[in-house]
């Protein structure tokens, strides 16, 4: 079963068997078919978080299950539910056109509802566990349907549970999110807030938000419709604020930010930016034109492509800047 339609890197990689998803019996019988159930598995969602080194000697689980609704509200948050199957932005947009704010800064941001909290995706000052309330999951191990709230979640910087002590074990089936009653727009970041003054509104709604967080994106990264990408490659890394002010004494453009823990994130964009990386060609894989943390696929690439590029990026940083470049997507 070829992966090549399943990966917004569209590298051409194979599965040796597939099985779209479609509710949680769907998983149970797999459970129960024994010739299946042994096999290596890859649970995906919309594959946009996903490096295929090598064809996947396994089963491939394609989260298609289907599903919004408002499941209930109190004083502070209206509750809406999403199948794990749904397009996260195609749940944003639904979410506005109920006349819900609070989801709007993570608009356009490829990839499934179930993929969210895996990685807790984030983008211009939300990640997802700000609206996050609670999931449910199958452990596929055990077939038991575990519920998890926040905590339970260990969110953090595009990291959760799910990442380590439930990989591979827990299948999220669907996400249950609390969006604010008393929605205020967040413009934390410059980039948002330039882009609704320079169409002036001095008062925007959610749905003026999603349409500048839009126009930003659109400009800035690649559609993966169009050409092969994963969004950012590396995560920022984050460093002690003693070598991030060593950093900035040589380097008086360094783009970093102070974390509540005192610690100091880096752009990582700029760091490979500055390393000349930016519109470069490695073999079929290149970084974006427009974007220096952004890895594409220039025609064919393969994953061992992707991965050659990362590696010299990785190398060069670390050369430069003595910072070490962490991948942000699932390498299989
Ligand atoms: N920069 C450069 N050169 C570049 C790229 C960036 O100098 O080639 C500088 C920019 O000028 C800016 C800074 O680096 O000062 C940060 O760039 P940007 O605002 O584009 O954001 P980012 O840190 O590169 C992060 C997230 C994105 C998210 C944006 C907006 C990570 C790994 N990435 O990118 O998330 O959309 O902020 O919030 O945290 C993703 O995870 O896939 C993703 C796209």
């Amino acid at each position: 079963f070829s992966l090549r339609q399943h990966n917004t890197f569209g590298i051409d990689a194979v599965a040796h068997a597939y099985l779209p998803v479609t509710s949680v019996q769907t998983l149970h019988a797999f459970r129960r078919a024994s010739d299946l159930s042994g096999l290596p598995r890859l649970v995906l969602g919309g594959g946009s978080n996903l490096v295929l080194t090598q064809d996947f000697a396994g089963l491939v689980l394609h989260m298609c299950n289907r599903g919004l609704e408002i499941v209930g509200d109190d004083a502070d948050a209206t509750y809406v539910r999403a199948a794990a199957g749904e397009s996260w932005h195609g749940l944003v947009q639904w979410t506005l056109a109920q006349g819900l704010g609070g989801l709007e800064n993570l608009s356009l941001i490829p990839g499934s509802v179930g993929a969210a909290p895996i990685q807790n995706i984030g983008a211009y000052g939300i990640e997802l566990q700000d609206r996050f309330h609670a999931l449910t999951a199958i452990d596929i191990d055990t077939g038991e349907i575990l519920t998890l709230d926040r905590a339970a979640c260990a969110f953090g910087y595009r990291d959760s549970v799910f990442k380590h002590d439930l990989r591979d074990r827990a299948v999220v089936l669907d996400v249950t999110l609390a969006l604010p009653k008393r929605w205020q727009p967040n413009l934390r970041y410059a980039d948002v807030a330039q882009e609704l003054d320079a169409r002036g509104l001095q008062a925007p709604t959610a749905r003026d938000v999603s349409d500048a967080v839009i126009a930003i994106r659109t400009r800035k990264l690649p559609d993966p419709a169009l050409i092969g990408n994963a969004g950012s490659f590396f995560k920022n890394p984050i460093v002690p604020a003693a070598q991030r002010d060593a950093l900035l004494a040589q380097h008086p453009q360094l783009v970093s930010y102070l974390q509540p823990d005192q610690n100091f994130k880096l752009a990582a964009g700029w760091l490979i930016d500055q390393c000349g990386w930016k519109g470069k060609t490695l073999g079929a894989a290149g970084i974006y034109e427009k974007q220096a943390l952004v890895l594409v696929n220039r025609g064919d690439a393969t994953g061992q492509d992707i991965v050659r590029l990362a590696q010299a990026v990785q190398a060069d940083v670390m050369a430069r800047f003595g910072v070490a470049l962490e991948p942000e997507p699932i390498f299989i």
